[in-house]
């Protein structure tokens, strides 16, 4: 299988970079550069390597060095930023830093003719984030791109297959970033481009069904859909060791649990133990009204239940998790501040004590995992179910849970849902939509009574990533039709009201 090496210098690009790589069907496998040798790279077989970029200088010292003789293996390099400056440094070129030389942001790009160019006009944008350059090039190199405070923002060496670029071909806002990167695996290295998520799959399988063998791994499954293809996955590794353990916390959608009982169980062969645990968290809930209480409480919650449940299996010695690449990123990321604990985002390991985690879906994008999951027959709708958050409709309910406001809810958000379904049939459907019970209540009228009953918030959004998020411009006809089912149907409810709050300043959920 052909395949590419992102040989990782510490920037903080290298998964996009690998991303990138595979979105061109090209397999790209991330390696430290200090656990990785020039001859293991040879013996890999690597169709070619791209040096990342990192946060340091190559002046410094401690800063990561390779060894030269990865230039004369004969296998093509591109080197972005700081890869770019070590290439120049390790080859004898001249590498300088001004401050005045620095560039930050969208910059205008000035190619010349080249293959790793082809298809990029003459200018265009490019994301720059540096203060070194590369001031001379190396010999038996040629300066191919240049920018108006760059001498040299991309050089090559077309004898040696050697390209450095000093911009970011991997972000979205280098506009032919896309294609410089599909030019280098195709037109340098030769690649065919045949890679199949489906192959990345059978890998994976292969190497844990090795890996684990005779061991009994234990997962949390949440019904979402991280969680659910990392534990197929690991089902097709290792069959009946994996156990899933699904915790019921009561505070699921309508008819969640059973619908995650049936597709694992019945559909899909998974060892799983349902754990009907509602009582226990109301109980714990009882009278508390902080959402972060809320959230801590759950998230404690589960962590005893899930820790007992282990203790019955005995024997465990491995946990598996669904963390995916975003989750590694922002439980990393430390320095911003914190909004809301997302308390399945880190997860149980602190807590309790396993030999071994195991996380198959560390290296993948949510849209990767959802590909992943399609290869391996998740069900259609589970793979693109919307997200849901751990604390459940603990955090949709406004103020005290009880079991009285929970089942309101419930029904109220499936109408909501079944409204969106069948208004979006053909059209595009938010990514995400639910019903809030606010602890609001009003008078309304109802034959000739008089009610007085909850509000239900209705919310929408469209978003790319859930960092921000537009408010979703249902249509009327959607809102009529659910406002409606929901204030005749669903008893204990007055009113309804649409949310039209954008994030930032709101949050997508209310709590
Ligand atoms: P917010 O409300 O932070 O939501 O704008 C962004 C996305 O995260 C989900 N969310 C959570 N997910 N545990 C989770 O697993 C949580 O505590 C949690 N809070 C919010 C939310 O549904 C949205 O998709």
């Amino acid at each position: 299988m052909e395949k590419i090496l992102v040989l990782d210098f510490g920037g903080q690009y290298n998964q996009l970079i690998a991303r990138r790589v595979r979105e061109h069907h090209v397999y790209a496998e991330i390696r430290s550069y200090n656990r990785i040798a020039p001859d293991e790279i040879k013996d890999e077989g690597y169709k070619g390597i791209i040096f990342t970029g990192g946060p340091n200088s190559v002046f410094d010292p401690a800063s990561p060095h390779y060894d030269p003789l990865v230039l004369d293996l004969g296998i093509p390099i591109l080197g972005i930023c700081y890869g770019d400056q070590l290439m120049a440094f390790m080859a004898g070129g001249k590498v300088s830093s001004a401050e005045s030389a620095s560039e930050y942001g969208k910059t205008v790009l000035t190619v010349l003719e080249h293959t790793l160019f082809d298809g990029v006009p003459k200018e265009s944008i490019c994301w720059m984030s540096h203060t070194d350059h590369v001031s001379e090039v190396p010999s038996g190199f040629g300066t191919i791109a240049v920018t108006s405070h760059c001498p040299c923002a991309a050089m090559g060496d077309d004898k040696r297959k050697l390209y450095g670029v000093q911009f970011h071909p991997e972000v979205t806002h280098t506009e032919y970033g896309k294609r410089i990167i599909g030019n280098f695996l195709f037109s340098v290295c030769g690649c065919r481009g045949d890679w199949k998520m489906e192959d990345y799959a059978d890998r994976m399988i292969a190497r844990y069904r090795e890996q684990l063998s005779g061991k009994t791994v234990l997962l949390a499954l949440s019904g979402g859909v991280d969680s659910a293809v990392a534990g197929l996955l690991l089902h097709r590794a290792i069959g009946q060791n994996l156990v899933c353990v699904f915790v019921d916390h009561g505070l699921l959608r309508k008819g969640e649990g059973d619908y995650v009982e049936q597709t694992f169980r019945k559909k899909l062969g998974v060892n799983m133990i349902r754990v009907n645990a509602g009582e226990r968290f109301l109980r714990k809930l009882a009278g508390v009204t902080d959402p972060e209480g809320k959230r801590r409480i759950i998230g404690e919650e589960f962590i005893r239940v899930f820790e007992e449940e282990a203790g019955r299996i005995g024997h465990v010695y491995t946990l598996a998790q669904g963390t995916i690449y975003p989750d590694v990123i922002e439980s990393g990321s430390g320095n911003s501040a914190v909004i809301k604990s997302h308390h399945n985002v880190g997860g149980l390991p602190d807590v309790v004590s396993f030999e071994a985690i195991v996380e198959p879906l560390r290296d993948l994008f949510k849209d990767e995992v959802r590909h992943m999951g399609m290869s391996l027959g998740l069900p259609e709708e589970l793979v693109w179910r919307q997200p849901f958050p751990g604390p459940g409709l603990a955090v949709r309910v406004i103020g005290e849970v009880t079991e009285e406001k929970l089942s309101i809810l419930r029904e109220a958000d499936a109408v909501f849902s079944e409204e969106v379904t069948a208004g979006t049939r053909t059209g595009y459907r938010p990514d995400q939509y639910f019903a809030v019970l606010t602890d609001t209540r009003s008078v309304g009228v109802k034959g000739d009574a008089r009610t007085y009953g909850y509000t239900v918030a209705l919310r929408a959004v469209s978003t790319d990533d859930f960092m921000t998020a537009e408010w979703t411009r249902l249509s009327f006809d959607i809102l009529e039709k659910a406002g409606s089912r929901i204030t005749n149907e669903v008893s204990g409810v007055s009113r309804v009201v649409y949310d039209i709050t954008s994030k930032p300043p709101g949050t997508v959920e209310w709590e």
